[in-house]
């Protein structure tokens, strides 16, 4: 039985749980709709827990039997586990459960993939494996066997022992339920293998169906290249002999860091130059590494509880980002990781979905697998360095690894360390963790007798829950540039910490030019109006190249605030001296091809918003559809130069150097495309060879409205690879006109090949609608009736996926009457729905709030 309905945990009543698990020992024995699960678990009593009835987790298992120390006994069953009489030492668990993998369309727990046995456990999906204490702080080994004929078994840890139909697994390192794994199908692996800096050999393996064997070498690579970071950057070594990953189709995340165990969404793993995008290969190597950088910071050192999440999801963020960085270009990534963070944190920050860093509060932790958690808890953390320096920064993270490895750890442990490690006090910084909504900075300047002052005042806006907001520490990096373009005053980090507080400088006889927040060094909202002429002088001369990409990108805001709310045209000197970086040879292609990207409409919304302005999707579209084709005919001689200069003639490779040249050229040819109505674009997809250069021609063919030849081309040559053809049902939603966006993700969904349970599939189409933002908002509502269908729809075979998906809806209230009133009638109805899951209902009852 399944509980649907929504209690409210907080982390002030976190009570540690009565009991230790010594180990655990389970048997597995496979069979598509009645497997069979036997637990023998050694429970001793927990020294500092407050006595309490025993409670197992459990959810729609089928109970067989149970006994303590051999005797059987009857449980109270309820729709969340088991309550049971047991004695007051310790004592040995059996249990014995039933469950059905091959009906599990949920994806958590035990589940099939294309004939695969396949786990996701976290959060809470052991409780639908066996009966167990499912919290992150009950810590135990494992010993797992696994019966059944599939010719791969997997578990956590290392192989032990195997025979005809049956293997073992042991995995010598407690941890915590939802790092348990099992896959078994017939899996064929592309081997590898590390050597640890202290000498020891690593099998590495990645698993794959038959026919995916030619998509797993750069996830090898890239696996190697992550172990070999984390021993040089942090230190950290590798525990187990073998190390596997496994590719599943059906996963409703990105990939899950399972100990020694990982398991991939397929789509995060496998690449080939045919069927994978640039883009696609840098999102591979940085999940591989985020998966495996988890082993420590995530597995070796857990979160005590769930309102700890961020405590490994923020510092495993941090970590690959820095590991992007360091493998490719940093300035690139820091733009990049700004964008999205832009695109999918700050709305969320903004709206009734907002919470903090460290929530307080849940009814389904599944719902704060989110942006502010992933991403604004990474950016924490490179605030804390950005603060204490690089140096205090290792000192303090080798006291985290040395004091809490084998813990199961909370926010106030990590700033401990840091405290103890620096001499800082970190009170005030700690609202980071627990004051939710963004920080908007405004900034005045003052120049007499050769001091320069800059005056800061900080203000979050109130949010659900906190109408109050105390100021916070923000880490400011600022440069000063003379008049004439030199660096006066290299970057320098000002810390504030007041609501308003004044910065000088001196020995500064004219007044220099600032280029404040450099690098975006706090996740705030910049508010400062300053001449175009400053912006441009920015443009062309910041050293700090996020500076540079930000100027053009205030530029390109306020030209397309006038041309949205006054109706004028573009700003031809913004484009003209966007020309002079865009054309600079000397400059990193992939910061050429960022500096080409306009404003997401997203961005602009938030922009109109906070100026007072009711958003119009179909306006805000105009507008840069306008604005595109005013860089498009501007620059009508210069685009062809480019395409030529960015041209790679070596074989692919996915690398830095060649992919920022095929973003600069694919950038330019959207420009193009537009002169021409595609005729570049025909001729770039009949001579692609690689899949960046044919999807990108592809992308131009559709918004040209020419794609008709291409696109049953595309379709002819990848009807059988399902990766594939997730990027041909997206992108014919994402690159449509919006007055044809819903009709064709309407379309698509009529297609035999739509196989919207599985969780890619659903999202190309749905999701690529909700980024169609004016096709998405049409006025008839057409939009927003087709999502919420679906979503009404894949709720009763899969929560997790849909409530994820509710979050389009997050901006509801900023837009005009009509669409409001289109939209919560849409949500209401989805809040009608019975038998709703709790996932759904959680977030549908926050976002109607
Ligand atoms: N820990 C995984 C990662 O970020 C995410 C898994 C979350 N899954 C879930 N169903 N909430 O690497
Ligand atoms: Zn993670």
């Amino acid at each position: 039985m399944k509980d649907a309905s929504p209690q409210t945990i907080y982390l002030k009543d976190y009570t540690p749980f009565g009991w230790q698990v010594a180990d655990v020992h389970l048997t597995v024995a496979l069979a598509p709709n009645a497997t069979r699960v036997k637990s023998r678990i050694h429970f001793v009593p927990n020294p500092n827990a407050p006595e309490q009835e025993f409670f197992l987790h459990g959810e729609e298992l089928n109970l067989i039997r149970a006994a303590i120390d051999g005797e059987e006994v009857a449980p109270e069953i309820t729709p969340q586990g088991l309550r049971c009489k047991v004695p007051s030492g310790p004592f040995l668990w059996e249990s014995e459960v039933e469950i059905a993998p091959a009906e599990n369309f949920a994806l958590e727990g035990l589940y099939m993939s294309n004939g695969m046995y396949c786990t996701q456990c976290e959060a809470e999906g052991f409780r639908k494996i066996t009966y167990y204490p499912d919290r992150p702080d009950v810590m135990a080994t494992f010993t797992v066997r696994i019966e059944g004929d599939e010719k791969v078994k997997l578990s956590n840890g290392n192989p032990t022992d195997s025979g005809e139909g049956w293997a073992e697994w042991h995995d010598p390192w407690p941890k915590p339920a939802y790092l348990f794994a099992l896959v078994a199908g017939d899996l064929v692996n592309h081997p590898g293998e590390f050597t640890t800096r202290s000498g020891k050999t690593v099998e590495l393996n990645i698993w794959v169906r038959p026919g995916d064997e030619d998509k797993c070498a750069f996830g090898m690579e890239a696996l190697k290249a992550s172990m070999k970071w984390d021993e040089e950057v942090y230190g950290r070594e590798y525990d187990l002999d073998i190390f596997n990953i496994v590719a599943v189709d059906d996963f409703n995340m990105g990939a899950m860091e399972n100990k020694g165990l990982n398991i991939f969404n397929s789509s995060c793993v496998l690449a080939s130059p045919e069927t994978s995008t640039d883009a696609n290969f840098e999102r591979i190597e940085a999940i591989i590494a985020h998966e495996y950088f988890h082993n420590w910071t995530g597995n070796r050192i857990t979160c005590r509880d769930w309102f700890q999440l961020c405590l490994k999801e923020g510092l495993t963020v941090f970590r690959d980002s820095q590991f992007t960085s360091d493998m490719r270009s940093a300035e690139v990534k820091r733009i990049s990781d700004v964008i999205d963070l832009r695109a999918r944190q700050f709305p969320e920050d903004q709206g009734p979905l907002s919470h903090p860093v460290r929530p307080e509060s849940f009814q389904e932790i599944n719902n704060f697998y989110t942006a502010t958690v992933y991403e604004k808890g990474a950016e924490v953390i490179g605030m804390l360095k950005r603060l204490v320096g690089d140096e205090d920064y290792a000192k303090a993270l080798d006291l985290y690894f040395e004091r809490h490895d084998g813990d199961a750890a909370t926010i106030e442990d990590w700033l401990k360390v840091f405290e103890d490690a620096t001499g800082r006090d970190l009170a005030q910084f700690k609202r980071w963790y627990s004051q939710s909504g963004t920080p908007h900075l405004s900034v005045t300047e003052d120049h007499a007798d050769g001091v320069y002052t800059l005056t800061f005042k900080q203000h979050t806006p109130p949010t659900p829950g906190q109408s109050e907001k105390a100021p916070q520490v923000l880490p400011i990096a600022v440069g000063l540039l003379n008049p004439n373009g030199d660096e006066v005053v290299p970057t320098t980090v000002l810390e504030m910490t007041e609501a308003e507080q004044s910065f000088s400088f001196d020995g500064l006889s004219s007044k220099p030019v600032p280029s404040i927040l450099r690098g975006f060094s706090a996740p705030v909202v910049l508010e400062r109006e300053t001449a175009p002429e400053e912006k441009r002088f920015l443009l062309a001369h910041d050293t700090d190249a996020f500076n540079r990409w930000e100027a053009s990108r205030d530029l390109a805001r306020a030209c397309l605030y006038a041309m949205i709310t006054e109706g004028a045209g573009p700003d031809t000197a913004w484009i003209d001296a966007l020309e002079q970086v865009v054309r600079d040879a000397d400059l990193d292609p992939a910061f050429r091809a960022l500096m080409l990207s306009l404003p997401t409409q997203s961005e602009l919304v938030q922009m109109l918003h906070a100026r007072g302005v009711t958003p119009d999707p179909d306006a805000i579209y105009a507008a840069t559809e306008a604005l595109k084709n005013a860089m498009a005919e501007r620059w009508s001689a210069l685009l062809p130069a480019l395409r030529e200069e960015s041209a790679v003639t070596a074989a692919y490779s996915p690398d830095a150097e060649q992919s920022g040249k095929r973003a600069l050229g694919n950038a330019v040819l959207a420009l193009q495309t537009r002169l021409d109505g595609g005729k570049a674009a025909q001729a770039q997809y009949d001579a692609a060879d690689n899949m960046t250069m044919q999807l990108s021609a592809l992308s131009c063919l559709i918004s040209a409205g020419a794609e008709e030849t291409a696109l049953a081309a595309f379709e002819a040559q990848w009807k059988d690879d399902r990766l594939v053809m997730d990027k041909w049902f997206a992108l014919q939603v994402a690159a449509t006109a919006p007055e044809n966006a819903a009709t064709r993700a309407g379309a698509l969904t009529e297609r035999a090949d739509f196989d919207w349970k599985n969780p890619n599939r659903f999202r190309a189409v749905m999701g690529s609608l909700a980024m169609n933002h004016a096709g998405f908002h049409a006025k008839d509502g057409s939009g927003y009736k087709l999502l919420a269908d679906w979503l009404i729809r894949l709720d009763e075979k899969n929560p997790q996926t849909t409530a994820r998906m509710c979050s389009v809806f997050q901006t509801w209230k900023r837009y005009d009457t009509q669409r409001q009133a289109l939209m919560q009638a849409e949500l209401e109805r989805i809040a009608a729905k019975p038998g709703l899951s709790r996932d759904v209902t959680e977030m549908v009852t926050r976002l109607l709030s």
